[in-house]
């Protein structure tokens, strides 16, 4: 503590007298917007310097934000966290559970927008049926079966051209209900019919939710004053949902298991939290994967060369069968560190604390912005590249070397260590960037899409086993292209393309 830096010499946008930092955000100018979250990271990254951090301090209600642009920083910060850590809450959130239903939560409130006591009881009682290989590995068969069942909606709602809806996202978000309403709930919601009544109320509830979830957690907290249409949409949703759970709880799928041990109240309200981050996480991940790929040629026929070779057509897929598909994973790892659903990860501290060599006062909120990380050249050489064999241990590349082949029309502005790489054919370049990862190795720090610690995401191996399923499915009947310019992307909280996903899909000869 002696030899660090004072709090105040930390680099950020300098505060006003009266009006702090909010009023940037207020304003909504770039780089300082909520849906631009990612450019304000990058303009962040570029005050603190090499190795540094830099600060967004005096935000009104909110505390000081540090960001801690290292990885090896986030690692000495993240392995020293608090038995309990505190993740900042998204207040519409908790008034829900603490204010609005407390009469239902009471002191069982779950584990999203909870702290301290309650959600380490809570996340105890959970934790072996969710973050257990095994449990991951005996939803796959059930995952499977959505799965399937998307891909041949895929079939149904693709136009004579061949592309896919504008609303493709929205579907996405259907085929990630349904996934955790299968393993889950251990039921059918009935999301991927045309004519299921219900399914057709809960899609409605899930649309209103995401699109007031941006307005009530990112903008100012007008819902605090007086009802807006935002809120009651959302508190609407909230109670859909919840009901939902309670009556389409059976005596199959994690919950159950929940049920049995520790009540179905426990089990309600887990489930009620798993659908909140289980939907759009997933298919903002889907999304930007199927994109990468349709973006990719090699990648994608690498990859489907993979599922020709390994992924049995003829029965339901196990845990086994997806162990065989190694590729597949590296993709899915690669589009999580271009295009990572959440941006940056949260800890409150909870006593003053050195962080990048300045002290730090307790309370303030640090964010590990793990997408700026995971997209900067010393922790992975041409990064904007997707190459999925960066995360592949072996050499191979190797049989993909082909012939260099001048490139000069790729669009990307490569720098100049770049550029000694870019005059070759995709094949070269993605061996030539795999041997220089290689050489930096990975840093375990630098990519962290689902957190990390004892607060870390409780449904990653869900989320990858879905994820798996769905690609794997749709590159293995499909050639995908996409035919637009390149797609951006907000922060809504998650971090989601702005573009229509109109993406193409041929049938492939060989299945
Ligand atoms: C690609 C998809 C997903 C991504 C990128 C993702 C990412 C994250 C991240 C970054 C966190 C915060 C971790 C931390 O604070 O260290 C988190 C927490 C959480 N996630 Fe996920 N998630 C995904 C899918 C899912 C799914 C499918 C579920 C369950 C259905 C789920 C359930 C949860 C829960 C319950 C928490 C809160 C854990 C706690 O606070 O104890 N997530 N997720």
């Amino acid at each position: 503590m002696n030899a660090a830096r004072c709090y105040t010499s930390m680099p950020g946008p300098r505060p006003l007298p009266l009006f702090g930092n909010s009023w940037r955000f207020a304003l909504g100018q770039k780089p300082w917007q909520t849906k631009a979250l990612d450019i304000t990271l990058w303009t962040l990254r570029a005050v603190a310097g090499d190795g540094g951090a830099a600060k967004v301090a005096k935000l009104f209600g909110h505390p000081d934000l540090v960001f801690p642009f290292c990885a090896e920083e986030t690692a000495r910060v993240y392995r020293r966290e608090d038995s309990m850590p505190y993740r900042a809450v998204a207040p519409c959130l908790r008034h829900y559970k603490n204010d609005l239903r407390k009469d239902f939560f009471g002191d069982e409130p779950g584990l999203i927008g909870v702290h301290g006591e309650p959600w380490s009881r809570f996340r105890s009682k959970v934790s072996k049926a969710l973050a257990a290989p095994e449990a991951a590995r005996a939803a796959v068969p059930a995952l499977d079966y959505v799965a399937e069942d998307f891909v041949e909606r895929m079939e149904r709602i693709v136009d004579g051209n061949r592309e896919l809806p504008k609303d493709f996202l929205s579907e996405l978000y259907k085929w990630a209900l349904e996934s955790v309403g299968a393993w889950a709930l251990g039921t059918r919601l009935g999301c991927l019919s045309d004519d299921d009544k219900e399914a057709k109320e809960i899609i409605r509830c899930i649309h209103g939710f995401f699109h007031s979830v941006p307005e009530l957690e990112l903008s100012a907290p007008v819902w605090r004053l007086y009802s807006t249409a935002a809120y009651k949409t959302y508190v609407e949703a909230l109670d859909a949902f919840r009901s939902l759970c309670l009556r389409r709880l059976t005596d199959k799928g994690v919950c159950a298991q929940i049920a049995a041990k520790s009540g179905e109240k426990v089990a309600t309200i887990l489930a009620l939290d798993l659908l909140l981050v289980g939907v759009d996480t997933t298919a903002a991940a889907a999304a930007s994967a199927i994109y990468l790929l349709a973006n990719n040629e090699r990648a994608q026929k690498r990859l489907q060369s993979e599922l020709d070779n390994n992924l049995p057509t003829d029965r339901i897929l196990t845990s086994k069968d997806l162990d065989r598909l190694p590729y597949l994973r590296a993709c899915i790892k690669e589009a999580l560190r271009i295009k990572p659903v959440i941006l940056g990860n949260g800890r409150c501290i909870q006593s003053d604390a050195v962080i990048s060599g300045y002290e730090v006062p307790k309370g303030s909120h640090i964010v590990f912005p793990h997408y700026i990380l995971s997209n900067e050249e010393r922790y992975f050489p041409s990064p904007q590249e997707y190459i999925p064999e960066r995360w592949l241990r072996d050499d191979v590349t190797e049989e993909y070397t082909g012939p260099s082949e001048n490139i000069s029309r790729c669009p990307i502005n490569h720098s100049r260590k770049e550029k000694q790489v870019s005059n070759m054919c995709d094949h070269a370049r993605a061996r030539s960037i795999w041997c220089r990862q290689k050489e930096v190795g990975i840093h375990p720090f630098a990519s962290l899409p689902f957190g990390f610690g004892r607060r870390m995401c409780i449904g990653k191996r869900f989320a990858e086993a879905e994820l798996q399923l769905l690609l794997a499915k749709i590159f293995h009947r499909y050639n995908v292209s996409w035919n637009y310019g390149e797609l951006t992307y907000s922060v809504t909280p998650t971090y989601v393309p702005n573009e229509p996903l109109q993406f193409t899909i041929t049938p492939r000869k060989e299945s």
